[in-house]
């Protein structure tokens, strides 16, 4: 994997600037990914396995984890969350903190460089992380490590962000003068192969890797509602604007959504697509 595709983007203070309102946009799309898979595409886990949250964010994937087993009664015999951003895991400690989390520990640590050790993990799951990093096979490969012989990873990338490219179109109408949002991992980890690549080479059998795509709109109904929310919620998309040219985001944003999608109201110019790994060792 070329390491310059993510030149010039800096994820370590993107998401220190970004953490204490992750959950009220980027982490809407993300969760319902996580909810969706866990839901669906993987068995409830049991009492006796150990789950790595990789490159955890604000705790999501454990969030909703700790929510089943609070109503079965069953906890997995551990959780360990890992982010390299400590602002971000010391969120997703307020988190454990005021919920009442079992079982759950939580640390700073790169995805690239795991203090694990091997076949650690009957569960691995690593949502919308893995092409943040400098590396991402040096990610995969670390899954592939920690993960036990018989163990699931799940691994989640974007194939589409309609939500993002009406920002950055939005952005060129307001601050044209302004490079817009970077994500220069977006084109690469919109193809599919990327991701199946990166586990096949990490060591997962081409045969065990299953990649499910789906949609989600979590952010469709809460924007229409509220469209100042991308404004205040995503500070990277306004850095270096006027209050009044922040305060001009979102309606921009709707305009542009509504152009793409007058029948669906603007959703076509809101929704994300997610490419979901499920591959066993
Ligand atoms: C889009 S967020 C996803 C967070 C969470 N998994 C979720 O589902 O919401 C990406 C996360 O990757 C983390 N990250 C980026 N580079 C990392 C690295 N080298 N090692 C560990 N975490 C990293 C960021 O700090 C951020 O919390």
């Amino acid at each position: 994997m070329d390491k310059t595709d993510i030149a010039g983007f800096n994820p370590s203070g993107h998401f220190d600037q970004l953490s204490s309102k992750y959950d009220d946009l980027i982490g809407l799309m993300t969760g319902d990914i996580a909810r969706y898979t866990l839901q669906t595409l993987i068995e409830t886990p049991s009492s006796d396995m150990t789950i790595h949250d990789n490159a955890c964010g604000t705790g999501l994937v454990t969030e909703y984890l700790q929510h089943v087993s609070s109503k079965t009664g069953t906890y997995p015999k551990m959780i360990h969350a890992t982010d390299f951003v400590p602002s971000v895991t010391k969120l997703m400690q307020n988190k454990a903190t005021q919920q009442g989390w079992k079982k759950v520990d939580i640390s700073v640590m790169d995805s690239q460089d795991l203090t694990f050790a091997d076949g650690s993990f009957d569960l691995s799951i690593t949502n919308f992380g893995i092409f943040f990093l400098p590396d991402p096979q040096k990610g995969a490969d670390q899954i592939y490590r920690t993960l036990k012989v018989g163990g699931t990873a799940v691994v989640t990338a974007w194939k589409e962000r309609r939500m993002m490219d009406t920002v950055a179109v939005a952005q060129k109408t307001i601050r044209p003068d302004l490079e817009s949002l970077q994500s220069p991992w977006a084109e690469l980890w919109s193809k599919e192969e990327t991701l199946r690549n990166v586990l096949v080479n990490a060591g997962f059998k081409a045969e065990n890797v299953r990649i499910v795509e789906k949609r989600t709109d979590s952010v469709v109904e809460p924007f229409l509602r509220d469209p100042e929310m991308v404004a205040r919620s995503y500070p990277a998309a306004v850095e270096g604007w006027s209050d009044e040219e922040k305060g001009k985001l979102g309606q921009e944003m709707l305009r542009i959504a509504r152009e793409r999608d007058p029948e669906g109201g603007g959703a076509g110019g809101l929704y994300s697509v997610a490419y979901i790994a499920v591959v066993k060792k």
